[in-house]
């Protein structure tokens, strides 16, 4: 009988794609994927340490997967908490049997084993020539849009983030080795992928920088979108904007993590940039790439972050006036330097923050998104929408449109006019791409 697997992903798009990974080389081993925890032998948890409630979440569920673990089965936490944490884990919670980190992955079905016949596993090496290059993912259900590891670990080292401490140093797979993965995934009918890094335009294999990296993944036959996440804002050299706006695949959009816009607090953060750089950046993103979108990641409450600083990060929200953000309250993490940092930001300041920079953030995209209704753009149909016999799309600069299922593939390209938003997503009707109408008439 072959074994089941069931596996939660939380966290990042990393996450998604490592779980992707750890699919692909359970299956080569015998192992099925089961929806199920209860028909499970081996249950795993992929996680997140990025921010304490991320974390708190996890124990929750572990606690509660404690009912469906089979006798003699196994339950492991694998990823950036089980790096973080390692050895406390398995101290802190008895019933977990396998503790392993980002770069463990390859010997999972041993360890896995060894788990299997009561050791109490526990594997965080950092094994920075580990890109996992030969495994084959598992895809199912994301065929016509995959995401491909390029770069792992970070080198920079921003005060606030785990990330170095649980992934490691920066380090860049082989041009060649990516280049055979989207080849292969274009093959199986792949258009659309998106490269991932945690500073992902740093990349660099020693011989070939980003940009001969974007231009290389355009040429794919086959490949209709290129996309990346997350960038660092100091890392778009011009050679690199050359290939953004030369290369007719990489789509107009870029996530462009500013963080604050008080280049004091970017100071203390060691984000590397000013107000006025990440400012900079923005225009030559603008003038390479007319009409690019761009969304943001922002702390609130950083410590030593005061009224004023706050009050700079809204005045760079309005004005970058960016088409979406992810916004968070800091969360302090044990080992990052930001530790040791004095005036913290109490918490119900910095909920109050939060608030008032989401009713900014939401205005901006609105006045943004109302002046897109009625314009026609190319969109990639991805899967059911939540919201009755709708299917959900995507358009280049990342908008998500609902549009009728009217016998229309998922994975198929199409062209529809926007005719309304919620401010945030639209709705749309197919239209015929200009190219078909000169076809036709
Ligand atoms: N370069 C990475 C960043 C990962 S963390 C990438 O691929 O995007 C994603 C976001 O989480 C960061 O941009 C930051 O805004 C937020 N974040 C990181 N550490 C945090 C912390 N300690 N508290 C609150 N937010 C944090
Ligand atoms: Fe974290 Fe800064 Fe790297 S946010 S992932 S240390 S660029």
């Amino acid at each position: 009988m072959t074994k089941q697997v069931y596996i939660e992903t939380y966290g990042c798009q990393m996450n998604v794609s490592d779980t992707d990974t750890i699919l692909g080389l359970l299956k080569t081993d015998g192992y099925s994927q089961t929806q199920s925890p209860d028909d499970a032998d081996v249950i795993l948890v992929n996680t997140c340490a990025i921010r304490d409630n991320a974390e708190q979440r996890v124990y929750g569920r572990v606690g509660e997967l404690k009912r469906h673990k089979q006798k003699g089965g196994v339950l492991g936490v694998v990823g950036c908490m089980a790096q973080r944490l390692g050895s406390d884990l398995l101290e802190e919670v008895g019933h977990v049997d396998l503790v392993v980190g980002p770069d463990g992955y390859r010997t999972l079905p041993e360890l896995i084993e060894r788990a299997g016949q009561g050791d109490r596993v526990l594997d965080v090496s950092f094994r920075t020539s580990e890109h996992y290059d030969d495994v084959v993912g598992n895809g199912e259900g994301t065929k016509g849009s995959r995401f491909v590891t390029v770069q792992r670990g970070c080198n920079y080292r921003c005060t606030f983030c785990v990330v170095p401490m649980t992934r490691g140093d920066e380090r860049s797979r082989k041009l060649s080795d990516v280049i055979g993965e989207v080849e292969r995934l274009a093959e199986a009918d792949t258009t659309e992928v998106t490269l991932l890094g945690q500073t992902v335009n740093s990349y660099n294999d020693g011989t070939h920088d980003f940009s001969d990296l974007l231009r290389a993944v355009g040429k794919v036959d086959g490949i209709k979108r290129v996309r990346f996440t997350s960038p660092h804002p100091n890392d778009f050299s011009g050679r690199l904007l050359s290939a953004m706006a030369e290369v007719p695949e990489v789509c107009e959009h870029v996530h462009l993590p500013m963080q604050s816009g008080s280049s004091a607090v970017l100071k203390k953060m060691v984000r590397r940039y000013t107000r006025e750089s990440f400012l900079d950046t923005v225009q030559r993103l603008r003038s390479a790439v007319p009409e690019i979108a761009l969304t943001t990641d922002i702390i609130v409450g950083f410590p030593g972050e005061t009224d004023r600083d706050f009050e700079e990060t809204l005045s760079l929200v309005r004005e970058v006036s960016f088409d979406d953000a992810f916004m968070f309250k800091y969360s302090l993490r044990d080992g990052t330097p930001a530790v040791k940092l004095r005036d913290r930001v109490p918490e119900d300041v910095s909920s109050e923050r939060l608030q008032l920079l989401i009713e900014t953030v939401r205005d901006e995209a609105r006045r943004k998104n109302l002046r897109l209704v009625g314009k026609t753009m190319e969109v990639l149909v991805e899967k059911p929408a939540r919201r009755g016999d709708l299917l959900q799309a995507r358009t280049r600069t990342n908008k998500v449109v609902l549009v009728e299922n009217e016998g229309i593939d998922l994975w198929s390209y199409l062209h529809v006019r926007l005719t309304g938003t919620t401010g945030s997503t639209f709705t749309g009707v197919p239209v015929k791409a200009r190219k078909e109408l000169a076809v036709w008439e």
